[in-house]
């Protein structure tokens, strides 16, 4: 089964998910664009939702799915994005769309965080995967030098800005042992924004496309959410 297949099968798992009368947080990528191709569909049992990014935003406008400003919101019930990869621990690298910022607001500010993705992405560590830093561009070269000196290998991802206006430096050959002590490290680092290491805030449950179907798993230490 392709790739995309597996993304497909895990997006319209995630629509069981979504409750009537509620604000669907929404994240980015491939794996989302198939989700928002499904909750057209339901379209009329939801108020709408909130965008993590400009592409998303016009996404879920051109299926007429009505979209809100977080400010002016009390309650994200669910927010369903994709990843890059995940772990054992329901840990994810995310960013690979140069989203991280908005996805980890909408996944701390959401009541549920259900990551919908494919087998491809396990990980058992994350130490193979880029780890996506977004920086405010005057600190570009500060924080590289700050991710040096933590032995990571910092990549500036060429010719891109964010939704928010500033750059991404990409972490490559990092032997990553703490996800959580990196994360909150990199936060402290003066100019950034953002990381892609999303540990602190972990999915609770992952749908993963698989050539046998979705597997679905919940996490035990947040399984009261679900
Ligand atoms: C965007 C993201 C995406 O969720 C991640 O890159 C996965 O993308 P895709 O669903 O296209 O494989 O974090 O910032």
């Amino acid at each position: 089964m392709t790739q995309d297949k597996k993304k497909q099968m895990a997006a319209v798992a995630a629509l069981q998910y979504i409750e009537e009368n509620t604000i669907v947080g929404v994240g980015t990528g491939s794996t989302v664009n198939y989700f928002i191709e499904s909750l057209s569909t339901i379209k009329h049992k939801i108020q709408g939702a909130i965008a993590s990014s400009n592409a998303t935003e016009a996404r879920l406008k051109a299926c007429g799915i009505p979209v809100f400003d977080l400010n002016v919101v009390q309650e994200v019930t669910i927010y369903i994005d994709g990843a890059d990869a995940y772990n054992p621990h329901f840990q994810l690298v995310k960013g690979g769309g140069g989203a991280l910022t908005r996805e980890k607001i909408l996944a701390a500010a959401s009541q549920k965080f259900i990551c919908i993705t494919d087998d491809s992405k396990q990980m058992d560590t994350f130490d193979n995967c880029p780890i996506p830093v977004e920086v405010i561009p005057m600190a570009r070269s500060f924080v590289a030098r700050e991710i040096v000196k933590l032995e990571g290998t910092p990549i500036y991802r060429q010719n891109f800005l964010t939704d928010n206006g500033n750059i991404i430096l990409d972490i490559h050959h990092w032997v990553i042992s703490e996800p959580i002590k990196l994360e909150r490290t990199l936060n402290n680092i003066p100019g950034v924004v953002c990381n892609g290491l999303f540990a602190d805030f972990p999915a609770q449950c992952l749908l993963i496309g698989t050539d046998n179907g979705v597997q679905t798993l919940k996490s035990k230490s947040q399984f009261t959410k679900f």
